[in-house]
């Protein structure tokens, strides 16, 4: 099925409408409702173990160091522990300081990409902890950590990442709240993200039947051959994966920025010609996240805005793209799903191979 599957779809295609199913499968069986929270087996930890840990660090290469840093930010909200991302491929060449009350989390989709490999062996052989969050099962990256969590997502075809980062996000949602009741989060708040969680797959097919408006979208966008993808804390990362998509399947220049940081820079190339999609989730956040696009707005820069259906936009000129509103620590990976779909149909409408971007392979299994 190198080429699309037997309905004759690309596989990105197919991927994206799995992940319902995919993010079900992430969940099933590790939800504690009565105590809000999750129980994941494979780490092979006790509380008191998961209690030691004052750091988290998060490794992966492409969409997964970006899912990782949403998984960053949820870990510090939820668990109190500062928590960060860094690309793997860096993280090995800077003779990293390895810390035994450190966490140390490999993200890969095909627990084969060498650098997030050598970055394992490398925390391991200065004895520090390192547990995995993988798709492929008794894949490298799963063999050479302590132990993690496996996504079962089901194979990812696509070189273009969609349900194995939505489940590297459910992942790390699970993640967060067990560091989390084994900390200060409180029963009710567990119960609440629990709840959340068990809400995601049918939130994520709701998105998926707005296609077709999303699809109108994207063959506006297709046009651009630049564009900015801006967002703020946890939408950040949501804009870094989403310009990252564009790029992959469609080859427009596309860049991700802070929302905060438009004037620092970016705004300088604002014009009709270069379009900006905002993330801009009901949140602390909103009104400054209005209030920035208006500069984008006031020079003639085109919009699209991925938001809620409760944020107002007041007088704004832009397209909206709503989603489903879920616990504000679970939004961004529904924010994301828009997104793949915008590049997916802006690469189909310049009828380019979707599944097969050029110069890109699935995984980097060489230096
Ligand atoms: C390659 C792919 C990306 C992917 C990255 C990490 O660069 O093109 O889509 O995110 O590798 O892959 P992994 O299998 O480790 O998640």
């Amino acid at each position: 099925f190198e080429h699309g599957d037997v309905s004759g779809e690309p596989r990105m295609y197919t991927e994206i409408l799995e992940q319902p199913a995919s993010v079900e499968r992430t969940l099933r069986g590790r939800l504690d409702e009565r105590f809000g929270t999750a129980h994941l087996g494979g780490l092979d930890m006790d509380a008191r173990d998961l209690r030691a840990f004052r750091r988290v660090k998060i490794l992966g290469c492409g969409s997964a160091y970006y899912v990782g840093q949403m998984g960053a930010s949820m870990i510090e909200e939820l668990a109190r522990v500062p928590a960060d991302a860094e690309p793997a491929s860096e993280f090995r060449y800077r003779n990293p300081i390895i810390e035994p009350d450190t966490l140390y989390v490999a993200v890969s989709q095909s627990g084969e990409t060498v650098d997030t490999l050598l970055a394992v062996e490398e925390i391991r052989r200065k004895g520090g902890r390192v547990i995995g969050l993988v798709n492929v099962v008794g894949s490298a990256i799963a063999r050479a950590c302590d132990g993690g969590i496996y996504l079962h997502a089901g194979p990812e075809i696509a070189v273009a990442s969609t349900k194995a980062l939505t489940t590297m996000f459910v992942g790390f949602s699970l993640l967060a709240l067990q560091l989390g009741r084994v900390r200060d989060l409180s029963v009710a708040d567990g119960r609440r993200l629990v709840n959340g969680l068990q809400r995601l797959p049918a939130q994520i097919e709701e998105i998926l039947k707005t296609e077709d408006h999303i699809a109108d979208i994207a063959r506006d966008l297709a046009d651009a051959e630049s564009m900015f993808f801006v967002g703020r804390v946890r939408g950040y990362p949501v804009a870094r994966e989403g310009a990252q998509k564009l790029k992959e399947i469609t080859y427009r220049h596309a860049e991700a920025y802070p929302t905060s940081e438009l004037k620092h820079g970016p705004l300088a190339l604002i014009s009709p010609k270069v379009p900006t999609v905002a993330i801009v989730p009901a949140d602390e956040l909103t009104d400054r996240n209005v209030a920035a696009l208006h500069e984008i707005d006031a020079r003639g820069g085109p919009l699209v805005i991925v938001t809620h259906p409760e944020v107002d936009l007041g007088d704004l000129h832009a397209r909206r793209i709503d989603v489903p509103r879920n616990e504000t620590e679970l939004d961004p990976v529904l924010l994301t799903v828009p997104l793949q779909l915008l590049a997916y149909h802006a690469s189909v409408h310049l009828g380019l191979d979707v599944d097969k971007p050029r110069n890109l392979a699935k995984s980097v299994t060489v230096e």
